[in-house]
């Protein structure tokens, strides 16, 4: 996982709550408060979604809500913008193929 350990702002690393979440099956960790983009890119995800057409990856590009390319399907619903979502315990993170339906 890379994060910045000490921060004047955040605090150190080790007095941040840990939570559990998992993405595409996969269990990982990430912090309390922090925004499902920022753990997936902590722990090495980059590839978001994928294009319904062409079926190009999408990941992290405007981190303010407003481009769409961080959407996934989060616990069942899909086209969930991940940079300006918090995590929270449990929660179920997939990636997100065209408009994300099954
Ligand atoms: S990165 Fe643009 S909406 Fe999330």
């Amino acid at each position: 996982m890379k994060r910045i350990i000490d921060h004047p702002i955040l605090g150190k690393e080790e007095e941040r709550e840990k939570i559990k979440i998992t993405v595409n099956g996969k269990s990982i960790s990430a912090y309390k408060g922090e925004t499902i983009a920022a753990a997936l890119i902590a722990n090495g995800c980059r590839d978001f979604s994928y294009t319904r057409r062409f079926h190009l990856p999408r990941g992290f590009f405007c981190g303010i809500g407003q481009c769409t390319d961080c959407s996934m399907i989060v616990n069942g619903v899909p086209n969930i913008r991940t940079c300006v979502t918090r995590v929270e315990e449990g929660m179920i993170i997939e990636t997100q193929y065209g408009y994300g339906k099954k």
